[in-house]
């Protein structure tokens, strides 16, 4: 849990907070336990003043050891799905609910995937509002539970409201100019899904739902 020990991000977060600083400072991020074993923090990339922002769960084995997000297979597919929905990475800004690769064990050479715990992704979420004020984006595509728990509480659920514009939560966070959210599923779970085209297409009408809501 947040603990002395573990203080969350916000004390890591510099002022005034540009993406820049912010990149360089969340290396030294000791907000949680979850840079201990982690190459390193991945922080959003993308387009300054992009009015789409995609949050995905946390990098993978891929993005810990490159240093960027979405570079792996679910990266791969969620390019896919952007081109089909026409909508241009580099117009994009790409980035994950918590930015240190939580794992635990191997298969072959990969390190496997372990979901943040709620305490991780609460204590990451100072990075996050920071990335999105500081793009200012009219639209943020969640993509899968973890990126809309990280905005909406821990008992949010990617169900009915997947592909609408969802109010963003004022009464629970406050950001100066806040986007609608367009909660969709993670790309991975299309990856591993059985009815994997039907999946993909969902993905993508969902993600012309959001372009159609942030209009460039
Ligand atoms: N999955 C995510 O949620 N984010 C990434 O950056 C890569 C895979
Ligand atoms: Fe800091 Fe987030 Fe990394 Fe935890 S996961 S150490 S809060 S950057």
């Amino acid at each position: 849990m947040a603990s002395e020990e573990y203080p969350g991000a916000e004390p890591f977060v510099p002022s005034p907070a540009s993406l820049d600083a912010c990149r360089l400072a969340v290396q030294a991020c000791r907000g949680c336990d979850l840079f201990r074993d982690a190459t390193q923090a991945v922080f959003g990339e993308g387009r300054d003043g992009a009015r789409m922002v995609l949050v995905g769960e946390q990098p993978g084995d891929r993005e810990d050891l490159a240093g960027h997000p979405f570079v792996g297979p679910a990266g791969r597919l969620l390019d896919d799905a952007l081109e089909a929905a026409g909508v241009a990475r580099d117009d994009v800004y790409l980035t994950n609910a918590v930015k240190h690769f939580r794992h635990e064990g191997t298969r072959g050479k990969q390190r496997i995937h372990k979901s943040p715990a709620r305490w991780q992704v609460a204590a990451c979420q100072p990075w996050l509002l920071t990335e999105l004020d500081a793009v200012r984006p009219a639209v943020v595509v969640l993509l899968g539970a973890t990126a809309g728990q990280a905005i909406y509480g821990p008992t949010f659920r990617v169900g009915a409201t997947r592909g609408t514009a969802v109010p963003w939560p004022t009464d629970r966070l406050s950001l100066a100019e806040p986007p609608v959210c367009v909660p969709t599923v993670h790309p991975s779970a299309v990856i591993r899904s059985r009815t994997r085209d039907a999946d993909f297409a969902a993905l993508v009408a969902d993600l012309d739902v959001a372009a159609g809501l942030a209009p460039r």
